[in-house]
């Protein structure tokens, strides 16, 4: 059989890695969050306490740094950084470091490699326009800035973290603004990529959805 690649992008909140992991489960390919990648990097700047003017100190730590995806943990040099990736602080500077081209070139690089030879989905932002061009099947989630941010600040409380519903707003919009002007790989959808508006949809009839598509193109 040949390999099936599904790209997935779309801005924060959409339901991107929800439903990306369960249509991986139930077609049985890897899942590649590589929003995880970009969160990683920058939560090993901000514990090393170098600043994003730093760029020198910066490409070092790249090519210093490990990242791996096991079991569908992310690790950081070894180490499992599957939680701490996703706190605010994080998610405050890591669209600055994802505007980076140096940091983007390593990146997806290595998304690549981790594609290549296998059936995956990837979900991101620059998949389907960029790292993966030529996937069978291109995704794009939207849904509106409200439905998002209850998304994730819902995600966030009941995870334990200490964060108001104007925080979330403020990050997701301030992270769509940047992701979607930066001049390397801007977020945007792919043209032969497919449109689903998740705000008023079940994960289960966007997954649906999505098996779908990937049977008639398969
Ligand atoms: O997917 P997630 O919201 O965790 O991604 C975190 C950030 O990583 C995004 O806001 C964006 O700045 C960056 N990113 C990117 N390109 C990707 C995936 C994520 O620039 N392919």
């Amino acid at each position: 059989m040949k390999n099936i690649v599904i790209a997935v992008d779309g801005p924060a909140g959409a339901g991107k890695s929800t439903i990306s992991k369960i249509v991986a489960e139930r077609l049985n390919i890897e899942y590649i969050d590589t929003g995880a990648m970009y969160r990683a990097i920058t939560l090993k700047i901000i514990r090393k306490g170098i600043g994003l003017e730093d760029i020198d100190s910066i490409k070092k730590l790249l090519n210093e740094t490990h990242i791996d995806f096991i079991n569908g943990r992310i690790y950081l040099d070894e180490e499992d950084v599957s939680e701490d990736i996703r706190k605010i602080e994080v998610s405050s500077k890591v669209s600055d470091v994802a505007a980076m081209p140096f940091v983007r070139g390593k990146l997806v690089e290595l998304q690549r490699n981790m594609a290549s030879l296998k059936s995956v989905i990837m979900d991101g932002r620059d998949i389907g326009t960029n790292v993966l061009k030529d996937a069978n099947i291109k995704i794009f989630l939207t849904a509106s800035v409200d439905e998002r941010a209850k998304r994730r600040y819902k995600e966030m409380i009941e995870k334990g973290n200490d964060v108001t519903f104007e925080d979330i707003c403020r990050d997701i919009e301030n992270r769509d603004r940047i992701d979607s002007t930066r001049e390397v790989n801007p977020l945007k959808k792919a043209d032969d990529a497919v449109e689903i508006d998740t705000t008023s949809k079940s994960i289960d009839d966007v997954v649906n959805e999505i098996i779908s598509i990937v049977k008639k193109v398969g």
